[in-house]
């Protein structure tokens, strides 16, 4: 890390130093701090394999995505995950930035192939995940674990072919256990896995990640799998440690927003077919101890089924609920996919789309990127849920804008990602007041970091990392966030304030004044 008497910019970079803030900070965005509950939790998210690195060192293994970087043509910019934001090494510098920003909690992930590698605990790893935690809670950081964020050993993949084999539920929760043991007397807040239904699909429906399979049954037999072992992690959790460690555990499930083009029968059906398959799939099971009736209905035969036993033990197995929000899409009735092979795409019977007649659901986060910036989205998400899952405490474990890559220069002026957040921070404001249990939000994401198959063309972070150097450099939001969270900050939205943003396009239950701006 560069100190900051060798930078001239020592207001902009951060080392040892803090975070400055300067002018340009002075945003009066009429919502603030204050307009959340007191104890409410603001933090940000990572996930081991996009922060880490260090993926040779200290007796890790290799996961199935360090062995899918390995072919070729997986990954847009042929980068690997074996050195990322560097935050085995970094994790002390990463924590006093943390708490520079002021957030009150980090949500990170254990990986699997440091912890337990090969089916024994690995002392070196368990010393890291010690350590990084300590280090958070002497800076009033509140770890948020994430047991399972998409990185399987690649030996559990060889050996017995991932998630559709059901005896990985076995191993899964070996691991949870393990888990659970070391690190519960401190850690108050598990999540099982994130995003099955995102990750899922690419791995088993579309076949573009690791491990490459493209099935129209495989699909559901790796989300079946995946919350037995949810259910099952959860009984061990609530059987042998609850009690004496006094935590909470849920799950992160991706949320989008599915808005009808038209307000007519055909299209309202098709948005919750919609909300079926991408939320429910997931969030009915652990909610209700079933799938959504749409899906039986539609997948028939190839989705499996829970025993009573199973279903009991899926039934309200979530403590909270991690909701992960980005972006809505339109969506209409396509009942003529009923022609095209099935598959989950095509199970849902709707199209999804970014605009309607050129008109799209929000601004694009840039040109090419999958995220339209749609707040209003997440006000309808919530209530929904609220509505339909008896109002569970959510914690929206990841919300963020992506930028594309570019040079540092041109990367930190982004005041679009501030008013993602703003407009975001506002309708979740106003869903809580208007009875959604939200009780925290973490922001995606802390650093620029390794994304995936996306490797490093787009970036998240509040903070710009210079890879050469590993410098963290904070963006102009990270300094807004910073005085955000100050408690003596801005303005708190009067309850009055007329909710929302309502959808641009062709909704014709639309009054025409309600198609105001997105943020
Ligand atoms: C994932 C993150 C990812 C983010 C942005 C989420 O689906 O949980 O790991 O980096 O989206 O693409």
């Amino acid at each position: 890390m560069t100190s900051c008497s060798m930078v001239s910019l020592c207001s902009l970079r951060v080392a040892s130093c803090g975070i400055a803030s300067p002018a340009a900070q002075k945003l009066n965005t009429g919502i603030s701090r204050l307009s959340f509950p007191k104890d409410f939790i603001f933090g940000t998210s990572s996930a081991a394999a996009q922060y880490e690195g260090a993926a040779a060192e200290g007796g890790r293994k290799p996961s199935i995505w360090d062995h899918w970087c390995t072919l070729p043509d997986k990954i847009d910019d042929g980068s690997n995950p074996s050195i990322t934001m560097d935050q085995y090494h970094r994790y002390k510098e990463d924590v006093r930035l943390l708490s520079d920003l002021g957030v009150n909690a980090y949500r990170f992930s254990i990986s699997w192939t440091r912890l337990f590698p090969d089916g024994r605990v690995n002392p070196e790893g368990l010393a890291y995940y010690n350590s990084l935690i300590n280090s958070l809670l002497e800076h009033g950081i509140k770890p948020f674990i994430t047991i399972y964020h998409w990185d399987l050993p690649q030996a559990l993949q060889e050996s017995m072919g991932g998630w559709t084999n059901k005896e990985i539920v076995d191993k899964y929760v070996e691991f949870a256990d393990i888990c659970f043991a070391a690190f519960g007397d401190r850690v108050k807040h598990w999540i099982t896995f994130n995003e099955p239904c995102h990750s899922l699909k690419y791995c088993y429906a579309e076949g573009i990640w690791p491990p490459g399979v493209k099935s129209d049954t495989e699909v559901y037999i790796a989300g079946h799998n995946t919350l037995l072992a949810h259910a099952a992690a959860v009984k061990r959790y609530r059987e042998k440690y609850q009690a004496k460690q006094g935590g909470k555990i849920g799950i992160s499930l991706d949320g989008f927003w599915y808005e009808p083009v038209y307000q007519i029968p055909q299209d309202v059906a098709a948005s919750y077919r919609a909300l079926d398959f991408n939320l429910g799939w997931f969030l009915s099971p652990v909610v209700y101890g079933y799938y959504p009736e749409t899906m039986r209905a539609n997948v028939g035969g190839r989705l499996p089924h829970f025993t009573e036993e199973e279903a009991r033990n899926l039934m309200g197995s979530i403590d909270f609920l991690g909701l992960n929000y980005y972006t809505s899409m339109y969506v209409k009735d396509s009942p003529s996919d009923i022609w095209q092979p099935a598959g989950y795409n095509t199970d849902m019977r709707a199209k999804t789309l970014f605009d309607v007649d050129g008109i799209p659901i929000g601004p694009k986060a840039y040109e090419t990127s999958w995220l339209s910036i749609v707040p209003w989205g997440f006000y309808k998400l919530l209530n929904y849920i609220k509505k339909e899952y008896n109002n569970p405490t959510i914690f929206v474990t990841e919300n963020g804008f992506n930028q594309v890559h570019a040079p540092y220069k041109d990367s930190m002026d982004d005041n679009e990602r501030i008013q993602y957040l703003t407009g975001h921070y506002t309708n979740m404001a106003q869903a809580i007041r208007d009875g959604a249990d939200v009780q925290g939000h973490f922001i995606w994401s802390f650093l620029d970091c390794w994304e995936w198959k996306s490797g490093y063309t787009n970036h998240f972070g509040l903070f710009y990392v210079d890879r050469n150097t590993q410098d963290r450099l904070p963006k102009k939001s990270a300094y807004w966030v910073k005085n955000f969270l100050k408690p003596d900050r801005g303005l708190i939205l009067p309850s009055a304030t007329p909710p929302l943003v309502q959808p641009l396009g062709k909704n014709v239950a639309l009054a025409p004044a309600q198609a105001v701006q997105a943020f």
